[in-house]
């Protein structure tokens, strides 16, 4: 039987992220250590495609308590923005000093603060998922068409895009590639532990 997840449960991430549940969450050390070594992963990746510096603008959507941007400023990068819907895992994120600001990949032509913006880096760590849960394979294809289009304006001109997620199946994952793809990037598939069904991690490399 599949396990029930909270993006199939909550509609609005509100809902399920109370300050409790933040709290737990913050403060989880094993999940602390699986999303720091999922962003790893994508730093890994950034480094094949790129030859650069630290000094890279960075923006983390869904960036939760700030796990990843925690990662981030201990390895020397210093110019970093996350960005959550969910207010309560904001409010945490903004206790460790980090800048972040209200709003999901819906929202990223709309958040003023970084309206002017653009980043050499945008990534995203066990997110989106929450946008297609329980959607069919139409509107599926409408959101992903939208945010892809959305986040090529974000992004410098080498700029990437490096999104780790969790889909329900396979063909969900190729549903998502394929409409980042119509959005215009260049897509690359990475799938850690291939084959393993509980360790499997899927991520996606979008190339302007
Ligand atoms: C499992 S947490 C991961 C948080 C963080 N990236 C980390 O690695 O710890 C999922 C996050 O996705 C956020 N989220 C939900 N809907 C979203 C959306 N539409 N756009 C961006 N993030 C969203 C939630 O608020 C939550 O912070």
């Amino acid at each position: 039987m599949k396990q029930e997840v909270p993006e199939d449960v909550y509609k609005d991430p509100n809902d399920f992220y109370t300050l409790e549940e933040v709290k737990r969450y913050d403060n989880n050390s094993g999940m602390k250590k699986t999303q720091m070594i999922l962003t790893k992963d994508c730093m890994d990746l950034f480094f094949e495609k790129k030859v650069t510096t630290q000094n890279i603008e960075i923006l983390d959507v869904g960036c939760g308590t700030g796990f990843s941007l925690e990662y981030l400023k201990e390895s020397g990068f210093k110019k970093l923005i996350g960005i959550d819907p969910s207010i309560e895992m904001l409010n945490q994120c903004k206790k460790k000093g980090f800048l972040c600001y209200l709003g999901g990949f819906e929202d990223l032509s709309k958040i003023k603060e970084i309206k002017n913006k653009e980043f050499d880096l945008i990534l995203s760590i066990s997110a989106l998922q929450w946008c297609i849960s329980n959607k069919p394979e139409i509107e599926i294809k409408n959101i992903i068409k939208k945010f892809g289009k959305d986040l090529l304006e974000k992004l410098t001109e080498n700029g990437i895009v490096i999104i780790q997620f969790y889909p329900t199946s396979e063909n969900k994952f190729e549903i998502v590639k394929n409409s980042f793809v119509r959005s215009g990037f260049r897509v690359e598939e990475f799938i850690k532990n291939k084959g393993n069904l509980k360790k499997q991690k899927y991520f996606l490399i979008l190339n302007k």
